[in-house]
Order: structure tokens, then C-alpha cells, then sequence
């Protein structure tokens, strides 16, 4: 998929690269992001919903891969973005993204992060709690502004995910929940707080999500809220969020629909929940982070060590892992991968491809058919571009790896790896640990 193609000399190539030079070059493991499809996927966003005629916002979840690089190709491609901590906003600022298209997230913001956020006047604070409501008000008017809010809303709608990573039903840490009144008291609390201006609410259901039943669930339940709350309050919200969740093909298994189709589910629910009760139309906002970048990521190791059990099972070990791919151990998420370099050889054992952590669990993939694997080999992981760099580690004090973009046959470093003095560049040895004994 996207430029991912096999070679004359058996390699794979990623936006006219060969992955074996990537590795010769830039050493593994290594991510390998595909700019094109990356681009692809955010006008695949950007024109469905111009094809729906409404008014719209893209906002790439950051969360998902979150590095300054990527800030750029969202800026250019004409998304906003969400961020949820001050790390995620300061990546994006040191990026040159317009702040006016920054959208902050999360549960627990801390008065920093409000108060960096408040300084760079970003355009939308996504109101989590009443604790919050009452905090940003607060510090919106020691420094004189009013600045645009959404609720996080919880519909109660549960999408077909994995538990783990659900988050739209009722028993959530995310919220003002929509079915104990708790929403309806948080829209008319933040419609009387000076400092805050509400333009609407916003609703997460989950993450890689299939169907486009939960969306217009979601979008029934909000249109129903909007509804009521014009009626008896008279409080009309101009936006209606819908959050992310859109899911991808990591294995066989996985059933995503088209971009396009979601956002037209999303569209055309909105239409009618909304034109029917004679409400004028509202911008519609998503968060995509998964399905903009998961399937332009490439994860590209070296083959080290295996331990064949007889009759029980084959280990082959790469050089990375959990820390650089954690989804596996946390979710049980399945992955597809290939023997980069011999990657037009019949598939001949079935592997299981084992980490370097000191930990039984860290495991990427059980029961992989490749080529006879030999040390030495490259072995590319598909779909890495959600959640994987983004959530690594120094577990171990391993390193985390290096990113490149590639496009039109040129690589480019995004990050760089990390040295062993970055491993180190925060330890400090107290003095009195220094002294003789
Ligand atoms: N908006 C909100 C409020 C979110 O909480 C999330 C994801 C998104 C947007 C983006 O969702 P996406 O389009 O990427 O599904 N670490 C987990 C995923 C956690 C998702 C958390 N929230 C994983 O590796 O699967």
C-alpha cells in the first residue's frame, strides 16, 4: 500500500527508497514514515468533508505521532491540531503551526500547560471537568482574555474496540457525562463564566473503530443535547466535535472503511439530526490521529539472534522491541511484517519475533511465516506510524530509534537517533554520593 513496493533486487521500497540502504544509511531500528501517504490520507479528510458542504475542522490528534516534522506536513496540508500536554503544544510551536488552529486536550490540564496555552492564545481549549471550567475561566481573566471552549462531552455510546482503549461510555475518567445531567450543568456553567466563550461540545466514542454505527450514534445523542439545551437554555452551539477512533488495516483481520465514508456518515447525520430541529448547521471538527499516519509507518530492524525450540517453537530476535513498539505488550495488537530484503522469497517457517528487553512479554509477533530467517536480515514491520514512537521508551536504557521521511526517492531525518549521552543527559550523581566513604 501507499508507495510500499518491492524492488528489482527483492527489497522493499518505501517512497522510491530502498529500505536496505535506509537501514545502511541511518542504521536500525529505524521508522521509515511514507510522506506521500501521509499527505494522501489528510486530503482524503479534507476533501470528503469539503464535499459535504458544511463547515469543518481536520485536527490531526497529535498524540498518535506527535514530532515537529509531522506539525509541518499538518500545517501544510491545511489541518488543525489537537494537542494534550505542553509537550505536544510546545512541538507544535516550535514547528511554526498556527496557534489559532491549536486545539488542547485532557483531562487533568495542569495551570502551566493552561497558562502556556492562554500565552500563545491557541484556538480552542476542550473543557474536560467542572474542576477545569472554573481553573480556565480563572486564569483566562487574570490575563484579560476570553477564549473558545468545547465540553468533552461522554455519549455513552461504546464502540467495538479494544477495552483498553474505550472511552466513550458512561464509567470514563473523560467527561461531562451526557446521561446524569452532569453535561447539561457543565454547558450552563461554562454559559455563565465571562471568560469563557462556548462554542459547542465534543464526543470521543474509541479508537480504531470499524463502523459507522457509534459515529452516528454519537451525533444522534449530541444533536438530541444540542436540541434541549437550545430549548431550555437558550445556548446554540456552533461546533459539534466528533473526536477520532477512525480505524485502519494493521492485520487481515481488520475491516476499515474508506475515509470517505466515514466522514459521510458523520455529514450526512449531521444534517439531518440538525436541519430536522430546525438548528442552523454547525461546524463539524474530527481528530483523526491513527488513520493519518498508522499505515504510513514502516518499522525497519535487524535480525540478531533466534532460539529454535523443537516441535515447540522458533524465537528470532530483533533489534528493538516494547520500547519502540509497545502495542503488542500492552493490547495484544497484531502486526504484519516481511524480510525486507529478501521480500520476494517463498515463505518457508514461522517465526516468532522476539524484542531485546529483559522481559518474557516482549514479544512483537507470534507465528510469523517468512523467508528461511538468517542473523542479518531486515525485517520491516507494517503500520507503525500510530502510537509506536510516540509511545517508546528507554526501557532498558535502549535508545530510542531515528524517524525518516521518504518521498520521491529522498530520505530525510525527522528525528535523530538517540546517542548514549541522551540516555544519560538527565542523570546527576548527588555530591554526597561522590565523597570517599
Ligand atoms: N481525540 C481524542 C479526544 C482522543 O482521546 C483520541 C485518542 C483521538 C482523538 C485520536 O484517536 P485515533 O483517531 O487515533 O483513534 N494508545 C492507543 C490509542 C489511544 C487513543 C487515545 N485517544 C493505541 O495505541 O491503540
Amino acid at each position: 500500500h501507499g508507495t510500499s513496493k518491492i524492488n528489482a533486487q527483492g527489497h522493499l521500497e518505501i517512497g522510491g527508497c530502498d529500505v536496505a540502504e535506509l537501514a545502511e544509511q541511518f542504521g536500525t531500528p529505524l521508522y521509515i514514515v511514507d510522506e506521500a501517504l501521509v499527505r494522501q490520507r489528510a486530503r482524503e479528510y479534507v476533501e470528503s468533508f469539503r464535499a459535504s458542504g458544511l463547515k469543518f475542522q481536520v485536527a490531526y490528534a497529535s498524540k498518535a505521532f506527535s514530532v515537529m516534522a509531522m506539525c509541518a506536513i499538518a500545517e501544510q496540508e491545511d489541518l488543525s491540531l489537537d494537542v494534550v500536554s505542553d509537550g505536544e503544544l510546545y512541538t507544535a510551536m516550535k514547528a511554526g503551526f498556527p496557534a489559532h488552529r491549536i486545539h488542547f486536550h485532557g483531562n487533568n490540564k495542569t495551570p502551566d500547560e493552561i497558562n502556556m496555552a492562554l500565552d500563545a492564545n491557541i484556538g480552542c481549549f476542550v473543557v474536560d471537568n467542572f474542576n477545569e471550567l472554573q481553573l480556565l475561566n480563572a486564569l483566562a481573566g487574570q490575563k484579560s482574555k476570553r477564549v473558545k471552549v468545547l465540553l468533552r462531552i461522554t455519549p455513552g455510546v461504546e464502540a467495538h474496540t479494544h477495552e483498553y482503549i474505550s472511552t466513550g461510555q458512561t464509567d470514563s475518567k473523560f467527561g461531562f457525562d451526557l446521561g446524569n445531567g452532569s453535561a447539561y450543568s457543565a454547558v450552563k456553567e461554562a454559559g455563565s463564566l465571562p471568560h469563557l466563550e462556548l462554542l459547542g461540545v465534543h464526543s470521543h466514542i474509541g479508537s480504531q473503530i470499524f463502523e459507522v454505527e457509534g459515529f452516528q450514534m454519537a451525533v444522534d445523542k449530541v444533536a438530541g443535547f444540542a436540541v434541549k439545551v437550545r430549548d431550555e437554555l437558550n445556548i446554540m452551539f456552533s461546533v459539534i466535535n466528533l473526536g477520532g477512533g477512525f480505524g485502519i488495516r494493521y492485520t487481515e483481520g481488520d475491516t476499515p472503511l474508506p475515509v470517505s465514508q466515514y466522514v459521510k456518515a458523520i455529514t450526512d447525520s449531521i444534517k439531518t439530526n440538525f436541519s430536522n430541529a430546525g438548528y442552523t448547521l454547525p461546524e463539524i471538527w474530527v481528530e483523526p490521529g491513527r488513520s493519518m499516519v498508522g499505515d504510513a509507518g514502516t518499522t525497519l530492524y535487524t535480525v540478531g539472534t533466534s532460539k529454535d525450540i523443537p516441535g515447540v517453537r522458533k524465537y528470532v530476535a530483533v533489534d528493538g522491541g516494547m520500547t519502540d513498539n509497545p502495542r503488542p505488550a500492552l493490547y495484544e495488537s497484531k502486526y504484519e511484517a516481511i524480510l525486507a530484503n529478501r521480500a520476494n522469497e517463498a515463505l518457508e517457517e514461522t517465526v516468532s519475533i522476539a524484542g531485546k528487553c529483559c522481559e518474557s512479554g516482549d514479544m512483537l509477533i507470534w507465528d510469523l511465516e517468512l523467508p528461511k530467517v538468517n542473523s542479518g536480515d531486515l525485517l520491516a514491520v507494517f503500520c507503525t506510524g500510530a502510537y509506536n514512537y510516540a509511545m517508546a521508551s528507554n526501557y532498558n536504557r535502549i535508545r530510542r530509534p531515528a524517524v525518516v521521511f521518504v518521498k520521491d526517492g529522498q530520505a530525510d531525518i525527522a528525528v535523530k537517533r538517540e546517542s548514549l549521552d541522551d540516555i544519560i543527559g538527565n542523570d546527576v550523581i548527588p555530591a554526597r554520593m561522590k565523597q570517599a566513604s
